[in-house]
């Protein structure tokens, strides 16, 4: 795999103004993907994962105002791009792919006007030649029939063809990073293997690089190579997918693993972590995390963790660890 960074994201700040205060959606994250790598962000609902990814293409909410950090794409802060350049960095270089297909695509259009839309407009097309590339990434997407669902409208597919589509979007423009909020969670248990197998073709085919959003371990273990596990807006722990799963260190990660079901494994009961993620608005000096932490310290409840190495690329935000000492 190569080594050279795509993007880097830094200190990202994301707030939201609400009648009760300021939520602090995205609190200082800071992380990497590599060329050809996937990185899955990882955390209950609520953390911050959505709002990570959509500042990144500046597609938040209007409430919402990205108060601070750089995200860096091939080395351009792309929070200081232009109308005109952002429109090129979303249609050229990186797609996106939603939970809910319905809501991305317009119901009134068929798949094919649709598909066509971006290929004329990036890659300069003819109407003739868009309509061709549409079918034949039909098709490498392992849908028969190409040129019949060219011609149908978004409610006549199921949800899982549905997807397929939107990812044959997504990769239509050869972006360089995908970024996938939850592509999966909307279907049935086959159907969700399929399209992360599709998503992992891709990736080894085409060398994308992918964001793959998720609260799903299990799909974190097949897919990921570096792991952002995220808890109220920061970034908690973060490291190789082996390294992370063999030696989680914050005591969330442990709690999520220690949640996930494992296949032939039984347990009378699944392990929950007590508690609840708390209310982004008005929080404390403290680790987020010290009410729901059984080893958690005086310390915890007043000042935040700074980030510790546990080993190379391996980042803990946790007073359990101290820099310097040597956890392997
Ligand atoms: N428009 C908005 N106004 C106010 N707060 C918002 C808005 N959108 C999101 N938030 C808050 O920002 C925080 C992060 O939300 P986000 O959607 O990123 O979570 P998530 O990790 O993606 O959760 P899920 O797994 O449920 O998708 C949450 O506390 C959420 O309530
Ligand atoms: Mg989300």
């Amino acid at each position: 795999m190569s080594s050279n960074v795509l993007l880097e994201i830094n200190q990202l700040q994301t707030h939201f103004e609400t009648e009760s205060g300021t939520v602090k959606a995205v609190n200082n994250v800071s992380f990497g993907i590599r060329e050809g790598e996937t990185v899955c962000i990882v955390g209950e609902s609520g953390c911050g994962k959505s709002i990570t990814a959509l500042s990144l293409m500046q597609l938040i909410p209007e409430n919402g105002k990205i108060e601070g950090g750089e995200v860096f794409f091939e080395g351009k802060n792309i929070l200081k791009l232009n109308k005109k350049d952002l429109r090129r960095l979303r249609g050229n270089d990186i797609s996106i792919i939603f939970q809910e297909p319905m809501t991305s695509l317009n119901p009134v259009f068929t798949i094919g006007e649709q598909m066509i839309e971006p290929l004329q407009e990036h890659l300069l097309l003819s109407k003739k030649d868009a309509y061709k590339k549409a079918s034949e990434l039909i098709t490498m997407l392992g849908i028969p029939n190409a040129e019949k669902i060219i011609s149908m409208y978004p409610h006549e597919l199921s949800g899982g063809m549905l997807q397929r589509i939107m990812i044959a979007i997504a990769i239509s423009c050869n972006p360089k990073l995908i970024i996938a909020d939850e592509p999966t969670t909307a279907l049935d248990v086959t159907i969700q293997a399929q399209i992360l197998d599709l998503l992992r073709d891709i990736k080894k085919d085409l060398k994308t690089s992918i964001l793959l959003i998720t609260h799903d371990l299990g799909v974190v273990a097949e897919m990921a190579d570096y792991v952002v596990v995220m808890y109220a807006g920061k970034v908690v722990e973060q490291g190789p997918v082996l390294k992370l799963f063999a030696e989680p260190k914050h005591p969330y990660t442990q709690g999520l693993l220690k949640a996930k079901p494992v296949i032939g494994e039984r347990k009378d009961k699944l392990y929950t972590i007590a508690g609840q993620v708390p209310n982004l608005v008005g929080l404390k000096d403290s680790c987020y995390f010290a009410d729901r932490c059984e080893h958690a310290m005086d310390i915890c409840r007043s000042i935040q963790p700074n980030y510790t190495k546990t080993s190379k690329q391996h980042d803990v935000a946790c007073w359990l660890y101290e820099e310097g000492a040597v956890y392997e």
